[in-house]
């Protein structure tokens, strides 16, 4: 095979083509199943009860009252539930699961947080169970929590390293605090951001299905059935192979589905007690509490530059709530380490322990908050020497990855900040703050940069292509609901020279080849590249068929002169020389053929220009030599009300270069959604913890406020063509988490630029505009 992927720039391929979802069809009509819609004989449902204390002992658990309730099965608590082989509680315990937090409910009769579980009830129907978790009665001693590291008594910590599962701890290069000191200008900024909570549309939920004793299946909405599985497999003391865990649809996720939480497993524990199937579906109010938050976190940043603007030092602090248990922190640092170029670093990390669960990633974990830091400090630098805030961005432009010290595999920001100011108007803005008026509004254009980095990852695929033009493609992703079934099918399609309509992808199943979960923006490139690699894999195996086929055009010619076009197996040199695959296959009675494929994605597998992305293995020569990141621009105008305090956005543009596009359509999806979840974190997201209980007032949609259509304007979204060779069989980057990121500072800009306010204090509420 060539060594350079060569089917996906034929006019006329399939991939980058903005192809209408290929389960759109499905989820309108009502057949797509989420994992709380499988009815399996004798399904029962489970409820969970929480306790309404945050620190504290159970005194006493008196179910008698639910047990008595009609239809129901079983009150399980921490005195009978089932015991695992393995809690995150053991030590060692949590590592060993992958668990997200380091406790599990229903182990003790102890409190650590608000709305923790104290019993799962089994019922017959889900009203039944409903009433039933009402009447468990439980009488506590209760002791006074710690809210937050706000709260007085709360003691901070240097947790030396942070936990986001990739990473991290402290950052230093060169001399940061000498640096500032003598700098010609010296910035200072603190922001301050609430607790957000994922809420996709679909809450967590599990079906937990016992076929035998030892064997399971799981319906679990999560991003990873793998995994889900390793957490299972280590909790429950069984062989992988007899747990399936299986995700056809997903309602959304936004990281809080990337791991395993507590309700998965009490479910499975229900299960097992009640010796039939249950299903359980967090409340929207129990989602609040059950999978995990973004922490609520206070930044400054601290920001040297020369006279002309450029940065010459940045000294980065996070103070941030964790749990009792975990010293988990989103890593904001690595954003401003990275983004511009800057030759002295700090950064550091202090945390409090508080009564509430354990924080975990959401949309951009770390970039998102991070960005919001650096994005609303460069602004300050810009007005503060008084030139246009895309120029100070140009000044400080980091031709190289100042934090690795390495090259970008490509980079494309400074195309985006151009094609951007062009589609939004730029050029109309009057560069002073706080004068451009229409009507009772004060007119505010703002800008921020986005990046993203490109985690290392890998995956698997098998494909299998009939004879008769169809094939069947299975990896075990997960479709979060971005794409990843209407995407792949696209580059099965060009990589096997099918229409779209004869793939048949399959996803979101521990019995398909492991994929890596849905999350760190991975899923795109983990599986194009994965199932790129099973078609190259088919078309070895048919070549080495056709060169010793003497009916076959190709007889006799060396494997490596053969080449495949569109589903035509050919001569390098001459492309007249050579057979359909079909033609083939049928002459040699061959009903079908099967490729696998390993997809590797990121620095650590990183493909050399002169390497081999065709081959099984990627050319580890150059592994690490690049930096590998997406960039962006997002361009935000602000009407705001300063009788009432209300910011409305009114115009958005947001220009990424994010390597290969698989699909015009749902990409551009992705980045509006993610804007308008970034618009939701600046101007109204916010989850309110009370101080004195420890407990959420706003858990549902009607008090914690997502944006709506009426708050979000048209929206325009571009794409900078780039092609870069180093990531991945496909030169895919991923979109899933750019899409937010700078969105915040964007809207937080505007708001400066049209009132001469600076806003730091997520979300920008009516209260602090006034
Ligand atoms: Mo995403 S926050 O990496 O699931």
């Amino acid at each position: 095979m060539d060594s350079e992927p060569q089917f996906f720039d034929q006019p006329g391929g399939y991939v980058g083509q903005p192809l209408v979802r290929v389960d759109g069809r499905e989820k309108v009509t009502g057949k797509a199943k989420y994992s709380a819609e499988f009815p399996l004989p004798g399904l029962t449902y489970g409820v969970l009860a929480t306790s309404p204390i945050a620190k504290g002992k159970i005194q006493r658990i008196d179910t008698s009252a639910a047990a008595r309730e009609p239809g129901v099965i079983a009150v399980l608590t921490h005195q009978n539930l089932p015991k695992l082989a393995k809690t995150p509680n053991d030590p060692q315990g949590k590592k060993d699961i992958g668990a997200p937090m380091g406790f599990l409910p229903l182990t003790s009769d102890e409190i650590f947080y608000a709305a923790q579980p104290v019993a799962i009830v089994v019922a017959d129907t889900l009203d039944h169970a409903l009433h039933a978790a009402t009447l468990v009665k439980v009488t506590y001693q209760a002791a006074q929590p710690i809210a937050s590291f706000l709260d007085p008594k709360a003691e901070l910590f240097d947790p030396q390293k942070v936990q986001d599962g990739k990473q991290d701890g402290h950052t230093r290069r060169g001399d940061a605090k000498g640096a500032l000191a003598s700098s010609a200008i010296q910035l200072t900024a603190t922001y301050n951001h609430p607790v957000y909570n994922h809420n996709p549309m679909e809450p967590g939920s599990t079906t937990a299905h016992w076929e035998a004793p030892d064997r399971l299946t799981v319906y679990e909405s999560t991003q990873g059935v793998t995994r889900t599985q390793s957490a299972l497999t280590a909790m429950l003391g069984i062989p992988r192979e007899q747990i399936r865990v299986v995700t056809k649809y997903l309602g959304g996720g936004f990281g809080c589905k990337g791991s395993c939480w507590p309700h998965t497993i009490l479910t499975i524990q229900a299960a097992k007690a009640v010796n039939r199937p249950v299903q359980l579906m967090l409340t929207r109010k129990q989602q609040f509490t059950s999978m995990g938050h973004r922490e609520d976190q206070t930044q400054t940043v601290q920001l040297g530059a020369t006279a002309d603007g450029k940065i010459t030092s940045i000294v980065h602090t996070k103070t941030s709530t964790t749990s009792p248990w975990d010293n988990y922190a989103e890593s904001n640092s690595k954003i401003l380490d990275m983004l511009y170029a800057t030759p002295n670093f700090e950064a550091t990390y202090q945390l409090a322990r508080a009564n509430v669960m354990t924080s975990t990633f959401m949309r951009a974990p770390g970039e998102a908050p991070g960005s919001f830091a650096i994005e609303c400090s460069m602004d300050d630098l810009a007005y503060r020497i008084g030139v246009d805030p895309i120029e100070i961005r140009l000044r400080n432009h980091a031709d190289h990855d100042y934090s690795t010290n390495k090259p970008w595999s490509s980079k494309s920001l400074k195309q985006c900040y151009a094609r951007g100011a062009e589609l939004f108007g730029w050029s109309k803005r009057n560069p002073r703050p706080g004068v451009t008026r229409d009507g009772r509004y004060l007119v505010g254009m703002g800008m921020a940069s986005a990046s993203y980095p490109v985690h290392n990852s890998q995956g698997t695929a098998r494909a299998r292509l009939y004879a008769d033009g169809h094939a069947v493609v299975q990896s075990g992703a997960t479709d979060l609901g971005t794409g990843t079934y209407t995407v792949i099918t696209q580059v099965a399609a060009d990589a096997l020279g099918l229409p779209p309509e004869k793939i048949r992808f399959e996803l979101g199943d521990t019995n398909l080849p492991t994929a890596p979960n849905s999350g760190g923006s991975v899923a795109a490139g983990t599986v194009s590249s994965s199932v790129y690699m099973a078609a190259q894999d088919v078309w070895q195996k048919l070549i080495k068929v056709a060169v010793v086929d003497k009916k076959s055009p190709l007889f006799k010619a060396k494997p490596e002169d053969v080449t495949v076009e569109k589903g035509r197996l050919q001569l390098k040199k001459d492309p007249s020389k050579g057979e359909r695959f079909a033609d083939l296959m049928k002459r040699a009675e061959m009903t079908d053929v099967e490729g696998m494929g390993q997809g590797k994605y990121g620095s650590g597998y990183e493909t050399g220009r002169s390497g081999s992305p065709a081959g099984p293995n990627n050319n580890t020569d150059t592994a690490g030599e690049h930096s590998m990141h997406s960039f962006g621009a997002h361009f935000c105008e602000v009407r705001v009300d300063m009788d009432l305090g209300t910011i409305r956005v009114s115009k958005w543009v947001s220009v990424m270069g994010a390597g290969r596009i698989l699909n015009a359509q749902t990409a551009r999806s992705q980045i509006i959604g993610g804007a308008i979840f970034g618009i939701g974190s600046a101007l109204m997201e916010e989850t309110i913890r009370d101080p004195h209980f420890s407990r959420y007032t706003n858990a549902d949609l009607a008090n914690y406020h997502v944006p709506v259509n009426a708050d979000i304007p048209d929206m325009t979204v571009e794409f900078v063509e780039e092609n870069d060779p180093f990531i991945n069989a496909m030169g895919v980057k991923g979109i899933g988490e750019i899409s937010m990121v700078g969105v915040a500072a964007a809207v937080a800009n505007a708001v400066y630029h049209a009132t001469g306010k600076r806003l730091r204090d997520l979300p920008l509420t009516p209260d602090k505009v006034m």
